[in-house]
């Protein structure tokens, strides 16, 4: 497929996936990515001005989310992947239909595997997915007698974006949040928020040998390799290197993702375009209203 000038004179290429996250977070499913689509070319976008996602409302996120989806369809993408557990829970179902490419989520194909893996299956995720339910919901969906803890890991996000995952408070902190999980010996613990993979080396230590870790991304990406296929849509071409954009500084994300990525990438900001306006239906009078 051939590239064309989207609007404000970046080069959009059709043939991309896009994926994003508040931050950082999203570099675990981009690990995935190549290592399961290695051919595919990639467009990164990190929220960083806005971030955590986690402390946000359902209506910030579906907004921010609508926004953050008009700009890559502004740039041609193929299939969007939501490398953000929050935005899955909260807007994945609302943005589907809205936009002429595929989106795929975490929530459903993290559950998946974490109901055929375990039986006593742990949760750590942000806030906002803690609160929606969204995981629980579906591992009963997929296996009814599965027992399923859940616990808000408010400060991980944060102390991940400040690359301070080997301080020795984040080990402290660490700890209290797993201690329930441990108590209730899980068996299973998914990694219910993209940015907590980066925290493996100090997780797996504070949880008995016996506990298995989901990442949903590996299964995200695996669900979207079967999606490319029957769309016809998989590159068999050499991919071109993945272009990171952020809406706060680059540097501070370049920074922590070097450690990741293993090289320094060059990052750009962006502003994003306010989100295409839909018309909302006004409770009190049943009436579409699409004067916003
Ligand atoms: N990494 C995201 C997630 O998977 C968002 C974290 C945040 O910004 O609070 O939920």
């Amino acid at each position: 497929m051939s590239n064309w000038l989207a609007p404000g004179g970046v080069t959009a290429n059709p043939s991309r996936i896009g994926i994003f996250d508040s931050g950082v977070g999203g570099l675990t499913v981009l690990r995935e990515l190549y290592r399961q689509l290695s051919n595919e070319s990639i467009l990164y976008f990190g929220d960083t001005a806005r971030l955590p996602y986690g402390s946000r409302s359902p209506e910030e996120i579906l907004q921010f989310v609508r926004e953050i989806l008009t700009w890559m369809a502004s740039q041609g993408v193929k299939m969007v992947m939501m490398a953000c557990n929050t935005s899955s829970a909260l807007a994945l179902e609302q943005v589907q239909a809205e936009f002429p490419f595929p989106i795929l989520g975490l929530i459903w194909p993290g559950a998946r595997a974490a109901a055929q893996q375990g039986q006593r299956i742990g949760l750590i995720a942000t806030s906002a997915t803690v609160k929606s339910d969204a995981y629980r919901q579906a591992i009963l969906e997929v296996h009814p007698d599965r027992q399923v803890w859940q616990v808000g890991c408010p400060e991980f996000v944060t102390l991940i974006e400040q690359n301070r995952i080997h301080d020795p408070y984040t080990y402290q902190v660490a700890k209290q949040y797993l201690a329930p999980l441990k108590a209730a010996q899980i068996d299973t613990l998914i990694y219910g928020c993209t940015h907590y993979p980066h925290l493996a080396p100090v997780l797996q230590t504070l949880l008995p040998s016996r506990v298995s870790f989901v990442d949903p991304a590996v299964h995200m990406v695996a669900a979207a390799a079967q999606e490319l296929d029957a769309l016809g849509l998989r590159s068999n071409v050499p991919a071109w290197p993945t272009e990171f954009y952020v809406s706060g500084a680059p540097s501070q994300f370049a920074q922590v993702a070097v450690q990741w990525l293993g090289h320094l990438p060059t990052v750009r900001q962006v502003r994003l375009p306010a989100a295409t306006s839909l018309p909302t239906v006004n409770l009190s009078s049943g009436q579409l209203d699409t004067s916003s």
